[in-house]
């Protein structure tokens, strides 16, 4: 497996790689490996010839009161298990090769951005667009593969992607859970013993209202009530949404009919969760 810390030397790479016909498999990540982004470097090996993975914990999508400075870093542990799921590329460039000097340029997604995390992260939505249009555009023509456990994160990137004209296929992978339910995140790590057992009230605010949709509820004020109140349930979580979506353009829905995205955010402690599931009708 080669690691990369130079943009230019990472670009030379898989340009040759493509210029050799083989086909490229992107997985950005900002470290900090869990199942959840194996799950993404196996799959990218799987289907293309050559998967690379990308590790930059950037420093753009986090606000000022937020965990930069504290985000886990792990780079030994993460080489060796992204090496372990099958990727010969490896990039882990410095914060100054990626922004040599402070950007001028942000790359905003209007719409998207603005709600459900980009009300809690202003800002957020645009330090993430910025960094994957940086990372495409230094792969090159790929498929890039992100988690569905981020689905507004996934919905933003793909109209970047589209509106930019990135020669870049975005392939969207299952959430991988804990056996309890629990989605796997990098931040489950911050969890003390108390708040790692409750935090399994996401998984289950989500499916309950999923129940109640097959069980014939369609409304959204009252999908998204069953969730906040299996969550309220919980001393120690503290909502900070429950809602239910159109997929692609994440408006609320008044009713569900067809296809609809279950979310919900909460805090327990000072770390704050995402989780989401898919549902129709
Ligand atoms: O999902 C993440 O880990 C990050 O937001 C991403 C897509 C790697 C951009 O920094």
């Amino acid at each position: 497996m080669l690691v990369i810390d130079r943009a230019d030397a990472l670009r030379k790479q898989l340009d040759a790689a493509r210029a050799g016909g083989l086909r490229l498999g992107l997985v950005p990540t900002m470290g900090s490996l869990h199942e959840g982004h194996l799950s993404l470097v196996r799959r990218a090996a799987s289907e293309c010839d050559v998967a690379a993975v990308t590790i930059f914990v950037n420093p753009l999508q986090f606000g000022p009161s937020e965990d930069f400075a504290a985000y886990p870093r792990d780079i030994d542990a993460d080489l060796g298990l992204a090496e372990g799921s099958g990727a010969e590329v490896v990039f882990v460039p410095p914060v100054d090769e990626m922004y040599p000097d402070a950007p001028r340029t942000s790359v905003h997604v209007a719409g998207l951005t603005e709600i459900l995390e980009g009300a809690s992260r202003p800002g957020h939505f645009d330090g993430v667009a910025t960094i994957v249009a940086k990372l495409f555009n230094l792969a090159g023509a790929c498929r890039a593969y992100f988690g569905e456990k981020d689905w507004q994160q996934l919905q933003v990137v793909r109209q970047m992607a589209a509106d930019l004209s990135f020669p870049v296929e975005v392939v969207a992978c299952p959430i991988v859970r804990e056996p309890d339910g629990l989605a796997c995140s990098s931040r489950n790590r911050y969890l003390g013993p108390a708040e790692r057992t409750v935090a399994t009230v996401l998984h289950r605010a989500l499916s309950g209202s999923a129940s109640a949709l097959a069980g014939g509820e369609r409304r959204g004020a009252e999908l998204r009530r069953l969730m906040a109140a299996t969550v309220a349930s919980e001393p120690l979580a503290a909502l900070d949404y429950a809602e239910v979506c159109d997929p692609a353009t994440l408006r609320p829905l008044e009713a569900v009919e067809g296809d609809a995205r279950l979310l919900v955010a909460a805090r327990f402690g000072s770390t704050r969760l995402i989780d989401n599931m898919g549902v129709s009708c």
